[in-house]
Order: C-alpha cells, then sequence, then structure tokens
C-alpha cells in the first residue's frame, strides 16, 4: 500500500550560550563588520559542554514529537542526520537519540551527508513511507560543530554554530507531501571542505593533533562558488520535474551558509519578496541542522499554509547537495 508522506511536526533546540561578533574579535584578528558584511552572521550559539548532537537532537526530537501528538514508543523509524557524531565510530548518535526518547520500536541510523544531511534523511523517511513501508518517523538533524572548529582559524569558525531541528513524516493518505526530490553529490570537491585526520584514512596521532588535523578545513571561494550555482539550479530541476515554476514556490528554505549564497538564489529565480526564509545571522552555519530549525522558525512565523509548496535545499561538503519539493499538508 502506498501512502503520502506528510511532516506532521516539527521542533528545534539551540544551545542557551550565544557567542557574538564582537566576542570573537577578542581573541581573533577578525571583525564584526568583516564577518557580518562576508557570511551576514552576526552572532551564533555554543554547545556547553554536556551538549552532544544526541542530546540537542533529543531535546529537538521531544518538540516534534510533542507537537506532533506522537509517543516515541509507536516510531518506526530515526535517522539523525550529523557530521559531529557524540562517537566518531560507533553507536550511532541516532541509537542514543532512540533510547533517551524510549523508541524500542524504531530503527536507528545516522546519515553523513554534510550540510545537506538533513535533505537528505528526509528524502529518505519519505520513501519508506510513500512505500507504506513504515508509517512514522522521524528525521533530526544535530551538529556539535564547535567541536570541530579550528579557534585560531578566523577563515572558518567564525561561520559555524551549534544546534539542531527535527521533524515526524507520517503516512496519509491526502494527496500532498513530496512532490520531486534530487540526491546529488560530486565527490571530486571532497577536500574543498573536510577534516584531515580521525578516520581511517589518517588515524589520530601526536602528529595529527599537533598539525591541528583534526579541526575542518575549507577552500571557501571554491565552495562558496559552488553553493551558489547549486541552488537555483536544484530549485529549477525540482520545479521542472513537478511540472511547475520556481515563481509558484511559496516558502524556500536553502542551508543557511551564508547571507550572500542565499541572495543570490532568491535574485537568479527572480523569487518575489519574502519566500526565501533566512536566519543565518542569528545562528550561523549549524550544517544538518539549519534546515530544520529554519522549518521550525518559518512555521512559527505563519510563513506557511496548507497546500502551499515549500521547497529545501541543503549544499555542503562531500561535495553534496538535496532538494526536496512539498506540497504542505498543514
Ligand atoms: O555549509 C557548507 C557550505 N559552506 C559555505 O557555503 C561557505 C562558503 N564560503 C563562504 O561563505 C565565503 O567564501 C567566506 C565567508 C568563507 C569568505 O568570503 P569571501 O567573500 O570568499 O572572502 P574573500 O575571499 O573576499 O576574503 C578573504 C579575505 C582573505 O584575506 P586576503 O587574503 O584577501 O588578504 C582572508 O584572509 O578575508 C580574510 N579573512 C578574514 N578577515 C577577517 C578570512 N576570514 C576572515 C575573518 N575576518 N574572519
Amino acid at each position: 500500500m502506498t501512502s503520502y508522506a506528510r511532516i506532521t511536526g516539527w521542533g528545534k533546540y539551540l544551545p542557551e550560550r550565544v557567542l557574538s561578533n564582537t566576542e570573537l574579535e577578542a581573541f581573533l584578528d577578525t571583525s564584526d563588520d568583516w564577518i557580518r558584511s562576508r557570511s551576514g552572521i552576526a552572532e551564533r550559539r555554543i554547545a556547553a559542554p554536556e551538549e552532544t548532537a544526541a542530546t540537542m537532537g533529543t531535546a529537538a526530537a521531544r518538540a516534534a514529537l510533542a507537537r506532533a501528538g506522537v509517543a516515541p514508543e509507536t516510531l518506526d523509524l530515526i535517522v539523525c542526520a550529523t557530521s559531529t557524531p557524540d562517537y566518531y565510530a560507533y553507536p550511532a548518535s541516532a541509537c542514543l537519540v532512540q533510547a533517551a526518547l524510549g523508541a524500542p520500536r524504531a530503527g536507528a541510523f545516522d546519515l553523513s551527508a554534510a550540510c545537506s544531511g538533513f535533505a537528505y534523511a528526509l528524502v529518505v523517511a519519505a520513501q519508506f513511507v510513500q512505500t507504506g513501508a513504515y508509517r512514522r518517523v522521524l528525521v533530526v538533524g544535530a551538529e556539535a560543530n564547535s567541536r570541530i572548529l579550528d579557534w585560531q582559524d578566523r577563515s572558518t569558525c567564525v561561520l559555524f554554530g551549534d544546534g539542531a531541528g527535527a521533524v515526524v513524516v507520517e503516512a496519509s493518505d491526502a494527496p500532498g507531501g513530496l512532490l520531486a526530490f534530487e540526491l546529488g553529490a560530486d565527490g571530486s570537491g571532497g577536500e574543498l571542505l573536510y577534516m584531515p585526520a580521525g578516520g581511517s584514512r589518517r588515524p589520530a596521532s601526536r602528529e595529527t593533533v599537533e598539525a591541528r588535523e583534526h579541526y575542518i578545513r575549507m577552500r571557501g571561494g571554491e565552495v562558496f562558488r559552488f553553493s551558489t550555482l547549486i541552488v537555483p539550479a536544484v530549485v529549477e530541476r525540482l520545479c521542472a520535474q513537478a511540472g511547475l515554476r520556481p515563481r509558484d514556490i511559496d516558502l524556500l528554505i536553502p542551508h543557511q551558509a551564508n547571507a550572500r549564497i542565499i541572495a543570490s538564489a532568491a535574485r537568479r529565480l527572480d523569487l518575489q519578496e519574502g519566500v526565501v526564509f533566512q536566519n543565518v545571522e542569528r545562528y550561523g552555519n549549524t550544517s544538518a541542522a539549519s534546515i530544520p530549525i529554519a522549518l521550525d522558525e518559518a512555521l512559527a512565523a505563519g510563513r506557511l499554509r496548507p497546500g502551499q509548496l515549500l521547497a529545501l535545499v541543503g549544499f555542503g561538503a562531500g561535495l553534496t547537495w538535496a532538494g526536496a519539493l512539498w506540497r504542505w499538508h498543514g
């Protein structure tokens, strides 16, 4: 039996600690003016020492489950998109979320697609629901980016932040939900944004620690160029798949990496004022958490009504990208 995939619950969690650009000026050769003008970011959240991808993801998941009116015991699957899992090998953070929520029926796995992770995971969840295999899937995007940032590298550390978001995807008989999707990758760009050590290629050693290779490195300009091209291209292809035009989109939530990337996409797609959601100024780039956090805030602000068209586009390390076009059930 086939079904439509309906998002019935959403939630977010942001750590309390706010780190402003002005505070960064105290220990980095940077300025509030540079960060704002190059990225649009004014402040970001930083996880407390005891907070992790799983604890933040669990908090966001509880909010999403409460909104959906879904008991965790009834979940069929938990997918946690993260690049900063609690443990690098295992257990998956999704398993920690499953245990914390008390969801014994649910399978659980992490999905690693960097800043595209949530959009990838949402599409995966929708497949299980649309085929009738599962009825209730929890999708989490959670990141403790501050743990893998080099706080001596001004070209990366000013851009990222911590947080989590989650949605509940349920089977529905009412037409709507996922209309079109695209999952993409260009692995040849892998080293444009990566963490050199800590994996099987370059295991942790005194040498790797001394060389600061357990922190992320990014060739910002090249990632920027890729990002500005991929967002409008994916939106156009999603719309073509569904027989629609970009102008039909009521709400576009791109991954929140940089306000200039978002503005460039809006310009290229010739979207009307107010269609593109942006909150990067308050949270920085929260990788896989950025889209579900933004979705939660857009819904709280009344930016999406039943029957309207929602487009989500993630992009980032890998290189990866993922887009999804939804007819919102409400
Ligand atoms: O989530 C995954 C996707 N990630 C992204 O999409 C991020 C993509 N990249 C970007 O957002 C942008 O490339 C950055 C925000 C990282 C940089 O913006 P930019 O317009 O590409 O910067 P730029 O090349 O015009 O400026 C770089 C200059 C360099 O100085 P020189 O060599 O031109 O003298 C840097 O040393 O800015 C300098 N710089 C800084 N200066 C003050 C780099 N970081 C900083 C900083 N404060 N924090």
